[in-house]
């Protein structure tokens, strides 16, 4: 299959080498994504059978930055989606596009967890911003939206959860759905191969508490890791962060009705961890 994928960055850069891995032919393309003509000679001169928008704008060093920077965001955000989606469905091409579960605050309305077509409650700028190109590209034929949460990955890294908690002297511990890197990507091709179109919640089966995570990481990578416990209200009340963030809980049944495991977090969980262990050793040494 020849896929052309949009600004491949952290995940998107992942996700490219996995889709060569597997044998799909991947033109990587960097071109402003607000603007129709360049999507459009990019579809034009490609032909690729699906497209997968890896772009947007998340802030760093993290989403606060969105708050200061609304324009820049809502460009990324919501109008390039829109662009891109407007240009694959006058040539008939199936677009993925990733999106976040941070678009749903606190408590669902099913005790089991958010679904994928339950309305959200966004409350940032970044969260309002990529929900506003959820509302449309969900009503466009021939489209999905992979939504992921919290990313957390085998290889050390600036955008690795892993890295972020382990960074903060403060933590909170609230119990959440995750993503870890590997089940995304997995998640992502299924997608794009199966040609589903609608919302795909793409987090592991059950949830995790950053106590869990900083446990694994006492046993696996640095026993000698401390850390201070705050309450989520504390995080803004101590200017930790400008808004607050979202914690939630997610399903996940689209993925399973099109045939795509997402493992146990347990299981994924403790397995990114060793690999992160083993990958921190080999930097060092
Ligand atoms: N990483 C996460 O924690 C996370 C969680 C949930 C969802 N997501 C979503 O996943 C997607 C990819 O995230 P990522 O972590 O891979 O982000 P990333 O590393 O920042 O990559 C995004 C890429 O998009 C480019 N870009 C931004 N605005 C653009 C525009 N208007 N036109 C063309 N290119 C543009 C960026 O270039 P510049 O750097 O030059 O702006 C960057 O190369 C985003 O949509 C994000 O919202 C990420």
């Amino acid at each position: 299959m020849k896929i052309l994928v949009f600004s491949p960055g952290y995940l998107g850069g992942k996700i490219v080498d996995a889709l060569c891995d597997r044998k799909h032919e991947v033109v990587p393309v960097k071109v402003e994504i607000t603007n129709l003509a360049a999507v459009s000679a990019a579809l034009d001169e490609h032909r690729p059978d699906a497209v997968l928008n890896c772009a947007g704008k998340k802030g760093t060093p993290n989403v606060d930055w969105c708050e200061t920077h609304q324009i820049e965001t809502m460009r990324s955000n919501t109008i390039g989606p829109l662009v891109i989606a407007e240009a694959c469905v006058d040539r008939g091409i199936h677009l993925t596009h990733l999106g976040t579960g941070c678009i749903f605050y606190g408590q669902s309305p099913d005790p089991k967890g958010w679904k994928e077509d339950d309305h959200a409650n966004p409350s940032a700028m970044y969260t309002r911003s990529k929900y506003a190109a959820d509302l449309i590209l969900t009503r466009l034929p021939n489209i999905a939206i992979v939504r992921l949460r919290m990313p957390i990955d085998e290889v050390p890294d600036p955008g690795n959860l892993i890295n972020k908690v382990m960074s903060y002297p403060k933590i909170i511990d609230v119990e959440n759905s995750v993503t870890v890197v590997s089940d995304l990507i997995n998640a992502v091709i299924g997608v794009i191969e199966k040609k589903g179109t609608g919302v795909f919640h793409a987090v592991n089966e059950g949830t995790m508490k950053h106590r869990d995570l900083i446990a694994l990481y006492e046993e696996l990578v640095d026993p000698s890791h401390t850390n201070e416990w705050i309450s989520s209200d504390d995080l803004v009340k101590l200017g930790l962060a400008t808004k607050g963030r979202s914690n939630c809980i997610m399903q996940n049944n689209r993925l399973k009705e099109i045939g795509v495991e997402m493992r146990p977090i347990s299981v994924a969980l403790r397995d990114c961890l060793e690999k992160y262990a083993e990958n921190l050793k080999n930097i060092k040494d």
